[in-house]
């Protein structure tokens, strides 16, 4: 059975949650499933915005087909092409052969390396500023190259002040009722998977998401409408904030990462003990056990805090896999503006903090300070004045 959900009165919610995955693209784990939402706009023509995920193909078909009511489907906008977005537009097309598809040129090309159906003869193709006239209202395009692939594009419906923004606003979890983000708590249930969702998957590109916010901020918006989570229509500048100082690598609060990997348990025992000196001296922090806890909640805390602790042992003289696999996460995803301190442990030749110095000493506005440790095993009494002046450097 179908599943509609209005967001005004010309535009309904026509996507559908998966709340079975539990690796999302095949990377990040999710506990709470994931929507994938797409937009029918209904004025003297039809237009959808987006498809989903193939995962949920049929409860989406279901839905195009009671939201359009018996009428036409006249276009279909691709935002972009990856498909999580866009699996089911080949069927789409069986479905509806004569909608058109609005695209950019980028897209074009996209569509034929994914799909073998003509494009060339059902394209509209638009670029930055262009407008598609559907009856009371004209659609405007706003190009967003790398947010987070090179063919991004936005669409703003003037007339419900509507910004259908992507992936960008998104977040991980399946939809629990309401489809507003105003229906939940901002900082307790919606931020945390949104940063985990935002820092891993768009964060690398934060100069060209600022970008994207400039154009936005150019705009009259009154709802946000992604393509994952939850739809924006009060209290914006809260996630708006988040976005902006997120792709500035600016972090949310002073505070401190402290990530962790440990074979026999003698780096977990200096993390936690690190850990503690830190939070006596007042500042918030986070302790993750790397061989435990997937990669992209260490990047989320990364983003959102400002000072970052990394305790690892030499494995077969480089930096254990687990966090070996996080500090050129941290690199990977551009991180910024932190302040850094590495410890690390070994029996024989510790070698691993070397090489994190390495991977993370070029990162833009950081800096890892001078004062470190080498664990010989297990802390010994006179290591802990050591992790006294760390903890008295990282707070300071
Ligand atoms: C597979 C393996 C390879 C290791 N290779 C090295 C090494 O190359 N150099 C070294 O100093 N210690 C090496 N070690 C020893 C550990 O780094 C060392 O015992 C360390 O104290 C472990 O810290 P943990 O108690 O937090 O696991 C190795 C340990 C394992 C399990
Ligand atoms: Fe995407
Ligand atoms: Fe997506």
């Amino acid at each position: 059975m179908y599943d509609l959900r209005k967001i005004t009165d010309n535009i309904t919610w026509v996507g559908a949650c998966d709340r079975r995955i539990r690796i999302f693209e095949g990377t990040y784990p999710i506990e709470d499933g994931m929507n994938y939402n797409s937009y029918l706009i209904a004025d003297e023509k039809t237009v959808l915005v987006d498809t989903v995920d193939k995962a949920v193909a049929n409860n989406f078909f279901e839905n195009i087909s009671a939201a359009l009511n018996g009428r036409s489907l006249d276009y279909l906008i691709v935002q972009h092409m990856e498909p999580d977005h866009s699996a089911t537009l080949g069927e789409l097309v069986l479905r509806y052969p004569d909608t058109k598809i609005v695209v950019n040129q980028k897209t074009m090309g996209m569509i034929s390396r994914f799909f073998g159906f003509d494009i060339e003869s059902r394209a509209v193709v638009v670029g930055e500023g262009d407008t598609l006239d559907i009856g009371s209202r004209k659609l405007t395009f706003v190009m967003a190259p790398m947010v987070h692939w090179p063919e991004v594009m936005l669409t703003y419906d003037p007339v419900d002040k509507v910004l259908f923004s992507a992936d960008a606003f998104g977040n991980f979890g399946a939809i629990d009722g309401s489809v507003f983000a105003d229906s939940l708590d901002f900082e307790g249930e919606f931020l945390p998977e949104a940063r985990r969702y935002y820092t891993n998957i768009v964060g690398k590109y934060g100069a060209q998401v600022q970008m994207a916010l400039k154009k936005a901020a150019a705009l009259d918006i009154k709802y946000l409408c992604p393509l994952h989570g939850l739809v924006w229509r009060k209290d914006l500048d809260k996630i708006l904030g988040v976005y902006d100082k997120w792709s500035r690598y600016e972090a949310e609060e002073k505070g401190v990462a402290v990530l962790y990997g440990s074979v026999y348990g003698n780096s977990a025992n200096c993390a936690q003990i690190l850990a503690g000196k830190i939070s006596d001296k007042g500042l918030p922090v986070k302790v993750l056990d790397m061989n435990v806890k997937h990669f992209s909640h260490a990047v989320a805390m990364a983003f959102k805090y400002d000072r970052i602790v990394i305790v690892t042992p030499t494995v077969n003289a480089e930096i254990l896999v687990s966090m070996d696999t996080v500090v050129r996460a941290l690199a990977g995803h551009n991180v910024q503006n932190r302040k850094i301190a590495v410890i690390d442990n070994g029996t024989w030749a510790s070698v691993a903090g070397k090489s994190v110095r390495e991977i993370l000493g070029g990162l833009k506005g950081t800096t890892i300070i001078e004062e470190g440790l080498t664990i010989a095993s297990s802390l010994k009494e006179g290591d802990l004045s050591v992790l006294d002046r760390i903890a008295e450097e990282i707070t300071a």
